[in-house]
């Protein structure tokens, strides 16, 4: 049983109205805690320059506090509230800019110098912010409804699958949170890009985090990027890049396209295939792969029932249509409480190299 400020609450649950997204930001405000949707996973937000509603929000996840936050805000005002753009060499700023005017509003997160008066346990003390600003029409609602500047995690407990969906919000953390708005599913469904441009040396940005902007994409307007390195003791540079995390309660395996095409099936086994075909083929079985017909397809399979536990994440093999699949197939298979669930890794590029990022750290036990 918990105890203390993390102690059994009634959460309110709301829609988007203007009412309800009011009634949230006051709640905010007065040091509450509220899950709202963005483009990319529900966050659970607290306001960024409230100490006290930080440390609840640390409390309500379980999470170290030297894990940092990041501050959500909605507008270009709330950027120069949290960081100190000036700290920045002049080529940095000119980057930051073009960023901002290709990724701003979107799923980029951009570490930048710390101003001092954001509270150091947002950025669990370090002397960078991460700052965001969500394209979501209700985050950015509520952002501007209430304090400006909103830190926000995902809003699952630390470690666990991440939220795409109000339900997965109120399965992990409803006891312990003040409000959730249900803004339906997120459409990107993959948490944001984090890059920092916060050294002040001549090296490239590094990429902390992959995730809803491509590293193509950035690579295209910025040039090379240094990748975040996992640091093998002490804080990581990132704790998202702690190695286990995203992870369902069961065990994961991941598999090449190759070596999933002619798994065996078993009934305590769930399957993740990246696409309905890859699904179709193995449905099959082995040696009559290599047929284009999806679903539907004269003489193709079936789709399995949802609860079959052979599942695709996307029909057509769209890798935006499965970064946004991956956490609800995910919470599904976790549902069913097989023994192992097998995953199909995408190709390692664009979003896929996201996916494939969360498959497997969803894939690594401490
Ligand atoms: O899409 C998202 O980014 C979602 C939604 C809710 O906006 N939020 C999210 O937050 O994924 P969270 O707390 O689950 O992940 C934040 C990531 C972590 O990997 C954290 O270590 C990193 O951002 N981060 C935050 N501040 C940082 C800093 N100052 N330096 C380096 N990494 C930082
Ligand atoms: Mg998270």
């Amino acid at each position: 049983m918990d105890i203390g400020p993390a102690a059994v609450k009634t959460m309110l649950r709301l829609n988007t109205s203007a009412a309800d997204l009011s009634r949230a930001a006051d709640i905010l405000k007065g040091g509450g805690l509220v899950a709202f949707p963005t483009e990319t996973v529900y966050g659970l937000g607290a306001g960024g320059f409230n100490p006290r509603a930080l440390a609840r929000v640390f409390d309500a996840k379980g999470r170290p506090r030297f894990d940092p936050l990041i501050i959500h805000i909605a507008g270009i005002e709330g950027l120069e509230r949290v960081a100190r753009l000036e700290a920045l060499s002049a080529p940095r700023r000119g980057m930051l800019m073009d960023l901002i005017r290709a990724f701003w509003p979107g799923p980029l997160t951009l570490v930048l110098p710390k101003r001092p008066e954001l509270p150091g346990l947002a950025t669990a003390g370090l002397s960078s912010v991460a700052v965001r600003f969500p394209s979501h029409p209700v985050a950015r609602k509520l952002i501007a409804l209430s304090t400006g500047a909103v830190a926000a995690p995902s809003a699952n407990p630390f470690g666990r699958l991440s939220p795409t969906r109000a339900d997965h919000v109120a399965e992990g953390l409803g006891n312990k949170i003040d409000c959730l708005i249900d803004g339906g599913p997120c459409s990107i469904g993959i948490e944001s890009t984090v890059l920092s441009l916060a050294e002040t040396g001549e090296e490239p940005p590094r990429l902390l985090r992959p995730g809803g902007t491509s590293r193509e994409a950035l690579e295209a307007l910025i040039g090379p990027l240094a990748a975040g390195t996992e640091k093998t003791e002490g804080t990581p540079e990132s704790p998202g890049m702690l190695k286990s995390h995203y992870a369902p309660e069961i065990p994961l395996v991941l598999h090449r396209p190759e070596e999933m095409s002619v798994l065996p099936r078993n009934a305590d086994e769930g399957f993740l295939f990246s696409s309905g075909a890859a699904r179709n083929a193995w449905l099959r079985g082995p040696g009559s792969s290599g047929g284009t017909e999806g679903p539907g397809g004269t003489g193709g399979p079936q789709k399995p029932p949802a609860d079959s536990g052979i599942l695709a994440l996307s029909e057509s093999g769209s890798v935006l249509e499965a970064a946004a699949n991956l956490f609800e197939s995910l919470h599904r298979l976790d549902r069913l409480k097989l023994r192992l669930i097998r995953a199909e890794l995408l190709p390692e590029e664009g979003l896929g190299a996201a996916v494939n990022d969360r498959l497997r750290r969803a894939s690594l036990r401490d």
